[in-house]
């Protein structure tokens, strides 16, 4: 997602080709250049001739601070596909139009993009744009699924939604560039000891009503369950997040339940806990709820000076799931705690039976609620204890799976890239 954008995995230092075809999403792909090279990515831009009709090479050397690359036979003489082949971590075509995506999938070798999608041995990534009819017109199916089916390409999007000059609403549209920037991050990241797991994710706050209009709450956002589920899917994983009320936007690629209630949470989890290869509890689930909520909207004349609410307690969800996790499977529950920050942590690790427990401090400065960064202490079964400097969340879930990656039996770090996760 587009967060804070500083350097951080999977883009950090790693080199990006960025091919840019004539279409009207081209100005989109000048973000994406500008957000990979924030988050610490090496961006090397490559236009058609067609794509400097829609936007110019200045904007990408301005954002990306190295030159936007235009002509096959540069002073490099013929070489520069193949430095860029070979260079590539990744390469990522955005927009890719119809003429592109039917010359990738001939294997004409007529401009720079094609010639390096020729000379590389790097996973490549096609983000289709164009018109809906066109999109939908059967020989830019049939190049399309060529080019995933024979040539392993990873073909990313179209978005449905409003397209160019108003017209049309089917598939066509060009994702969005976070959700690009995701998708060139879980190619970076390759192979890793969660690709192919199934990881369930419960985040944000549960609401428990009151009466028609209120509820019971709490200040949590949902953000580092969010990171968690964006991190995992960045690693290859099948990622459900199972999320109460949150304004945050669903990572890209992560199946999203909503819920609302500790008992819908209860619901969902338990349908699900027994596929699940990898659990996260990073929920702050009300532990109590109204035991009579109102249908109607209470009145103040009718409650008078005092009101009492009477709570009943909720179901621990994460205590809920002991009996039906699966074997071998990895259970990481977390713990925001005011006072007796170790005695409460290790009695939740032991009470819950979890594998990990992420442990922080609400009182602390830049943990807790409602900030980007958290400081964190994990709780590790085996009795480690590691705390961890202040950070961003992204960059915590990234320690969390780490450790959940080491659990699973491998010690994937989520830094290669061979090109298997294509
Ligand atoms: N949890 C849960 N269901 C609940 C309450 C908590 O699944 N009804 C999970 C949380 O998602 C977290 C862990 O259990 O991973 C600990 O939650 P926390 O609210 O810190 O602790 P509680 O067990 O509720 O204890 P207390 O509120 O007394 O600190």
């Amino acid at each position: 997602m587009a967060a804070a954008l500083v350097p951080r995995r999977p883009w950090k230092d790693r080199r990006v080709v960025l091919g840019v075809t004539g279409g009207i999403a081209a100005y989109k792909s000048v973000q994406i250049a500008r957000d990979l090279t924030r988050l610490g990515a090496i961006v090397d831009v490559a236009l058609t001739r067609a794509a400097q009709k829609f936007v110019a090479p200045l904007s990408f050397e301005g954002v990306t601070g190295r030159p936007a690359l235009t002509h096959l036979f540069s002073a490099e003489g013929a070489a520069l596909h193949i430095r860029l082949g070979r260079e590539a971590d990744v390469v990522c075509v955005a927009p890719a139009g119809a003429d592109f995506i039917a010359r990738a999938a001939q294997g004409r070798a007529d401009d720079l993009i094609c010639t390096t999608l020729l000379a590389t041995r790097a996973p490549v990534l096609v983000c289709p744009a164009m018109n809906d009819r066109m999109f939908a017109h059967a020989q830019v199916q049939a190049n399309l699924r060529h080019l995933s089916e024979e040539l392993c390409y990873q073909v990313v999007g179209p978005a449905e939604g409003a397209l160019a000059v108003g017209e049309g609403q089917g598939p066509g549209r060009m994702l969005e560039p976070w959700q690009i920037e995701e998708a060139v991050g879980r190619a970076l990241t390759g192979m890793t000891a969660l690709s192919g797991t199934r990881v369930l994710v419960t985040a944000g706050p549960t609401r428990e009503a009151i009466d028609a209009v209120r509820y019971v709450g709490n200040r949590s956002s949902g953000r580092m369950g969010y990171a968690l589920a964006a991190a995992a899917w960045r690693r290859g994983a099948d990622v459900t997040l199972v999320s109460g009320p949150s304004p945050l936007e669903v990572p890209f690629g992560v199946e999203v339940v909503r819920v609302e209630t500790a008992r819908e949470m209860d619901d969902v989890v338990a349908a699900r806990i027994e596929e699940a290869d990898v659990t996260v509890f990073a929920a702050a689930v009300a532990d109590y709820r109204p035991s009579e909520p109102k249908e109607r909207k209470m009145k103040r004349r009718d409650v008078g000076d005092d009101l009492t609410l009477s709570l009943v307690e909720n179901p621990d969800i994460a205590l809920g799931t002991l009996s039906s996790r699966k074997a071998g499977s990895v259970c990481v529950g977390f713990a925001l705690e005011t006072d007796d920050l170790e005695s409460n942590a290790l009695a939740k690790l032991e009470g819950k039976k979890f594998d990990l427990l992420v442990a922080n401090d609400a009182t602390e400065d830049g943990a807790g609620f409602e900030v980007d960064t958290n400081r964190v202490t994990l709780f590790h079964a085996s009795g480690e204890r590691e705390p961890m400097p202040l950070m961003s969340k992204d960059d915590v879930a990234e320690e969390i799976l780490d450790r959940v990656s080491v659990l699973r039996g491998d010690i994937g770090d989520g830094s290669t890239s061979d090109g298997a996760a294509r």
